[in-house]
């Protein structure tokens, strides 16, 4: 790559899960180089796994400095609020993320297994009565997740519907129009304002009836109770049901990978992790950090004050850390992947999302080992204009 100036980035439009060549030059050549996202000011791109840890995991970024300015380089027509657990640093953030991280605990996370299996067998079950064909991402990758995370916090299953379609909105980069994005936003907030309501009323064993505990004891402003209602339903559902339909897709578009994980279904659990350093999820420039003080990153000074963006999907292809990264190996062993983020803001979904994408794996498996897609690989339609990739719908017969 001989680019000096400021390269346009995303580097293209996402294609199904492609990850565009320019990463592997800018790792090979710049792996610190300018960029100029849709919006916001200009910022660094970083691309090796080395880098995009210290970007995340290094206290000299911040993510707080990002929260609300309309200059921050990113994608999304909106910045991101404050307020929002994401837009955070400590302390303010270790306090928030202790309090919701006891809805987390492994315990929690362990008791929730049997009920999201009992959710998967449930879809499946409608899915046999129902015969093929079947669209999995309406019938299996988008219910399992929406009604893990409104079990979680408490959300009434006629109430899905409530933020489903503003999620989709929320997450747009072009597919909707900014005046739209702020009014999906707005909806969520009233509707997190009248859940808060509902368990406020009738307090349960949920993890909202503990957000508005803490909120009324006054360790959680209206605002952050808001923000983080709308981080855990957005977060909770989109990024697993555009993880699993996508992981789906890459299994039965080669149909050799989904053989051998039917014949050796204990590879589950390792090739979802593979699934989750392969697919290149996100769109790109998601969230920005500002460098609080100069970091060197390389050869690159970073200067106080300048934004960054870490890319993971990057990261995961480093060959540095990953032997023979661009291979799809369901058996590989050492796989630190950065699908969840890292440092203080890694993904605190990680342990439940694992959960949901192997009983799903597992489930599909079993009950469909002859599952495969209705059309060629290519012609599966894939969302537009949104941050998280994933296939609109994934025909499948069996
Ligand atoms: C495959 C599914 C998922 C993926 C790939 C994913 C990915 C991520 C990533 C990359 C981050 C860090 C962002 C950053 O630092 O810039 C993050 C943060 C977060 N995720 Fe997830 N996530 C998934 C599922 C979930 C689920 C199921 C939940 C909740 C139920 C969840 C809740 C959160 C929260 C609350 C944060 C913010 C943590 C903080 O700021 O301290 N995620 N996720």
């Amino acid at each position: 790559m001989t680019t000096v100036g400021t390269c346009p980035y995303p580097f293209g439009d996402p294609v199904r899960l492609d990850v565009h060549p320019s990463y592997a030059r800018s790792r090979a050549e710049q792996p610190a180089m300018r960029v100029r996202l849709p919006y916001g000011d200009e910022c660094w791109l970083v691309t090796r796994y080395s880098d995009v840890k210290t970007v995340l995991s290094d206290s000299r970024f911040s993510r707080a400095r990002a929260a609300g300015r309309e200059d921050t380089p990113r994608v999304t027509p909106e910045a991101a609020p404050a307020g929002s657990i994401l837009s955070m640093d400590p302390p303010e953030h270790s306090r928030l993320r202790r309090m919701i991280a006891r809805g987390f605990t492994a315990r929690r996370v362990r008791e929730f297994r049997p009920r999201t299996q009992e959710i998967v067998d449930g879809l499946l079950d409608e899915i046999e009565r129902v015969g093929p064909p079947a669209d999995l991402v309406e019938r299996l990758a988008l219910p399992l997740p929406v009604s893990v995370i409104s079990q979680m916090l408490g959300v009434p299953p006629a109430e899905h519907h409530r933020f489903r379609d503003f999620s989709a909105m929320v997450l747009s980069t072009t597919a909707f129009t900014r005046e739209e994005v702020v009014a999906a936003r707005a909806g969520l907030e009233e509707y997190l304002g009248e859940l808060a309501e509902q368990r406020r009323r009738v307090p349960g064993d949920d993890l909202m009836s503990a957000l508005v505990a803490a909120h009324d004891d006054d360790r959680l402003s209206e605002q952050e109770l808001r923000q983080t209602g709308i981080t855990l339903l957005v977060g909770g559902h989109e990024s697993t049901a555009s993880q699993f339909a996508s992981s789906v897709y890459l299994l039965l578009s080669r149909p050799e990978r989904w053989a051998l994980l039917r014949e050796r279904p204990e590879l589950v659990p390792s090739a979802v992790e593979e699934l989750l350093r392969f697919i290149p999820l996100g769109s790109g420039g998601a969230f920005a950090r500002y460098a609080v003080e100069d970091v060197q990153l390389g050869e690159v000074l970073v200067r106080a004050g300048e934004a960054v963006v870490a890319s993971t999907n990057s990261a995961n292809r480093d060959d540095r850390v990953f032997a023979d990264p661009d291979e799809f190996d369901l058996t590989r062993e050492h796989n630190p992947h950065l699908a969840f983020g890292g440092g203080v803001h890694v993904c605190l979904g990680a342990q439940l999302a694992r959960g949901e994408l192997q009983v799903a794996l597992e489930s599909l498996l079993t009950r469909f080992p002859d599952l495969r897609l209705t059309t060629p690989a290519e012609e599966v339609p894939w969302k537009e204009g949104t941050l998280l990739r994933s296939p609109r719908e994934l025909p499948v017969t069996w």
